[in-house]
């Protein structure tokens, strides 16, 4: 139980994040970060300037981090000091050119400049304005600057702007933001390692426009290949057809059929430490797949065989890596998942009962058994990301 309650802890849990909101159109956006961020299980606490109460009220930040606002050095003498001093991370989004300025020129004559220079932690900022002062070279000497003092640069992207023009400016995704933050502040404990995460499904084509597949949304291996990267992995994501974004920092190979998945396996496992066969491969392939449609009239019957057995092959392997397979059943049967374990010679596997609530294909949960030989551990229904951390965590404390 102990034991249970320390995979579950919550990695960001009691982090806090002192956020600089500064003068952007984009500042608007602060809300949705707070959200995300407080969804994390982080507090947030918010440091905003004057340019940016142009664009946001203080109020609305209020509310969304529950917590007070500071805009002003002088009414809160020692905020400056305190602040900083609490916060385990500081992040600005959006970062005006202005701010970025002041950062890098260590001119501290507001809240947020002078929180930058007191604060003794990472601090990632997330650049937001016009193509036209993104490229300007004062602007990218000052960024620099900062670069080169280990400020982590989060953004900005490519995209239409608020002044109607295309460029480089568009400050970055939230997802994308919120994903960096959680990076910095997760410990590095997979550096070392080099992980092979498959996902999704595989397609088996009957014709050129038909195939046989399966209800795999490759969610749980792309929160897999994501929380390993986050842990200081180097991941390679092999994945069947998926409408998901690719993880960031994860190098992305995409395949359709399991002899695809199969090829790209052995491409990359001879480097791999760790492999994760989180894909629903397609259990069988027609026999023989037609060159051309097949026409529609009467009956069809389909002769099909099985698909290459990726983990078997992976397993067999003399220089193997750590193998983790999954066994998705309907009905709770771990007695099949122990026997695969066994039979597969893999190091650990995870079953799911598809067909239990919040469980099932394309779902953003997962309830599972991690099985090794050592013991069962039953975790309770999570969003998929808690179960790859939860699964990664076991991992590194058998391989410890
Ligand atoms: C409508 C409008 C939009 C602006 N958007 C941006 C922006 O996206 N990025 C930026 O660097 N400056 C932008 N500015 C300029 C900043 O608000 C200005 O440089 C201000 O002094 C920044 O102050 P701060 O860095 O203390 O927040 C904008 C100004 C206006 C009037």
């Amino acid at each position: 139980m102990k034991n249970k309650r320390k995979v579950l802890k919550k990695v960001l849990k009691n982090k806090s994040v002192l956020l600089g909101v500064s003068g952007s159109v984009a500042s608007y956006k602060a809300v949705d970060l707070i959200r995300r961020l407080r969804e994390e299980g982080l507090s947030v606490t918010v440091v905003m300037t004057e340019a940016a109460g142009n664009f946001i009220t203080r109020l609305s930040l209020e509310v969304a981090s529950q917590n007070r606002v500071c805009t002003d050095l002088f009414s809160n003498p020692m905020a400056h000091i305190t602040l900083p001093a609490n916060a385990d991370i500081f992040i600005v989004a959006p970062a005006t050119a202005n701010i970025i300025g002041k950062f890098a020129n260590g001119i501290a004559d507001d809240i947020l400049s002078t929180c930058f220079l007191s604060f003794k932690g990472k601090v990632a900022i997330a650049p937001a304005m016009s193509w036209r002062i993104y490229e300007n070279p004062f602007f990218q000497d000052n960024l620099k600057a900062l670069l080169s003092r280990g400020v982590v640069q989060i953004g900005p992207d490519k995209g239409s702007l608020a002044c109607g023009e295309e460029g480089m400016g568009k400050m970055a995704d939230i997802a994308t933001i919120v994903e960096r933050i959680k990076s910095m502040l997760t410990k590095k404990d997979l550096q070392d390692e080099k992980v092979l995460v498959t996902a999704g499904p595989t397609r088996e084509f009957i014709d050129p426009v038909r195939f046989i597949s399966n209800r795999s949304s490759g969610k749980m291996g792309y929160s897999l290949a994501q929380a390993a990267f986050r842990r200081g992995a180097e991941v390679t994501l092999i994945s069947g057809h998926s409408t998901l974004d690719r993880p960031d920092g994860v190098k992305f190979i995409s395949v359709e059929t399991s002899n695809d998945m199969l090829d790209a396996v052995n491409k990359e496992i001879e480097s791999s430490t760790v492999f994760i066969m989180s894909a629903a491969v397609s259990d069988f392939m027609p026999l023989e797949m037609s060159e051309e449609k097949i026409e529609k009239s009467g009956e069809l019957f389909l002769r099909l065989k099985q698909t290459p057995d990726i983990v078997s092959e992976v397993s067999k392997k003399r220089k193997r890596p750590f193998i983790i397979g999954f066994a998705a059943e309907t009905g709770k049967h771990t007695e099949r998942a122990r026997r695969k374990l066994k039979e597969k010679n893999m190091d650990m596997i995870v079953f799911n009962d598809v067909t239990e609530p919040g469980s099932g294909f394309d779902a953003d949960t997962n309830k599972v058994i991690i099985i090794d030989e050592e013991k069962e551990t039953e975790l309770p229904l999570l969003p998929k990301d808690s179960v790859a951390d939860a699964i990664l965590a076991r991992m590194i404390e058998i391989r410890a």
